[in-house]
C-alpha cells in the first residue's frame, strides 16, 4: 500500500483524457498532471529533443514523490518510453502498448489505421507494437499535426476542424480499414469529428482506458495501491499536496505555462468526468539542456 500520487504528464492537455480514465478506476488514488504547456507541441520535434523534455518531466514528477509515472503521450511513449524505463526507480507506464492491444482486440478484419503527430508516426512505434500481437495485421497511418492545436485551442467541432480531418483521413478512408488508433492522447477530445469522417463502421480506439487498466495492474502487481483505510496517515511530507497546504485536492495539476488557459479549456473538457480542475500551479522544469 502507497499513498504517494500517481505521476502523470503530456505536453499539454491531451493527457487529461488518461487522468480521467485513471481516476474513473481508481477512484482512491490521488493524481499529480504536468501539462508541458510551454513547450507544446512535441510531435513536431527530434526524438532527441523529446527524449530530454520527457526526462525533465519526469524529474518534475519525481521530486514530488510520485509512485508510477504515467506517459500520457504518444509522441513521449514512442520516443521516450524505454529511456524512462531505463533511468527511472518507479513503474513507467506508457500509451502505445496498452493501445495497440486494444486496437488488435477491436479489429476483425485486421486492417488498422493509425493516426498520430508527427514523431509518433515517424518513430512506427504503433506498427512494431501492433505486429508484435498480431503479426498478421496490416497497419495504415497518416500524420495529424494540426490536431493538436485544434484540441489545445478548444477547436473540438466545426466545419474548419471538419476540413481538415477530411483531408488528414482520406488515405485511411481508401485503405477500406475497420479500425483507427486515435494515436495522440489529444486527438479523443476532436472524437466526435473524426468517428464523423471515418463513419459508423470504423472502431475508434482511445488508449486512455487501456492505459488505466495497466496503470490498475502494474500498481497491484508492485503492492503499490492506495487502499483507503480510514487512519490518519499522512502521505510523504514532500508532496506538493501538503507542503501547499492543499490536502484536500485528489488532483493536483501542474503546467509550464499560462495555468488560466489552460484551466479554462481541461475544465470545459473534464466536465461530467468526475474530475475538478479549477487551478493549476506554474511548474519550473530544471533544464537538462
Ligand atoms: N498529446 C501528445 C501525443 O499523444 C502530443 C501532442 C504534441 O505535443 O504534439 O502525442
Amino acid at each position: 500500500m502507497n499513498r504517494n500520487r500517481i505521476g502523470i504528464f503530456d505536453s499539454g492537455l491531451g493527457g487529461l483524457t488518461v487522468l480521467s480514465e485513471v481516476a474513473r478506476l481508481l477512484s482512491a488514488e490521488r493524481t499529480i498532471y504536468l501539462g508541458d504547456t510551454a513547450r507544446v507541441p512535441y510531435g513536431i520535434k527530434s526524438s532527441d529533443t523529446v527524449i530530454r523534455y520527457a526526462l525533465e518531466d519526469a524529474a518534475f514528477l519525481q521530486s514530488h514523490k510520485v509512485k508510477l509515472i504515467v506517459i500520457a503521450c504518444n509522441t513521449a511513449s514512442a520516443n521516450a518510453e524505454e529511456v524512462l524505463k531505463k533511468v527511472l526507480d518507479v513503474p513507467v507506464v506508457g500509451v502505445i502498448e496498452p493501445g495497440a492491444r486494444a486496437a488488435v482486440a477491436a479489429t476483425r478484419t485486421g486492417r488498422i489505421g493509425i493516426i498520430g503527430t508527427t514523431a509518433t508516426i515517424r518513430s512506427g512505434a504503433y506498427t512494431r507494437a501492433i505486429t508484435e500481437v498480431n503479426p498478421e495485421a496490416k497497419t495504415f497511418t497518416s500524420a495529424c499535426p494540426l490536431f493538436v492545436p485544434l484540441a489545445e485551442e478548444g477547436w473540438s467541432t466545426g466545419e474548419i476542424t471538419e476540413k481538415i480531418a477530411e483531408k488528414y483521413l482520406e488515405s485511411l478512408q481508401e485503405a477500406d480499414i475497420d479500425t483507427l488508433v486515435l494515436g495522440c492522447t489529444h486527438y479523443p477530445l476532436l472524437k466526435e469529428t473524426i468517428a464523423s469522417v471515418m463513419g459508423p463502421d470504423v472502431t475508434l480506439i482511445d488508449s486512455a482506458t487501456a492505459t488505466a487498466n495497466e496503470v490498475a495492474r502494474v500498481l497491484k502487481e508492485e503492492g503499490l495501491e492506495n487502499i483507503p483505510d480510514n487512519s490518519n496517515d499522512t502521505p510523504d511530507t514532500n508532496d506538493a499536496a501538503s507542503s501547499n497546504g492543499d490536502n484536500g485536492d485528489t488532483h493536483e495539476f501542474h503546467v509550464t505555462d499560462s495555468p488560466e488557459s489552460f484551466v479554462t479549456v481541461g475544465a470545459r473538457f473534464l466536465s461530467g468526468r468526475g474530475v475538478h480542475l479549477h487551478r493549476a500551479s506554474l511548474a519550473h522544469l530544471e533544464s537538462k539542456a
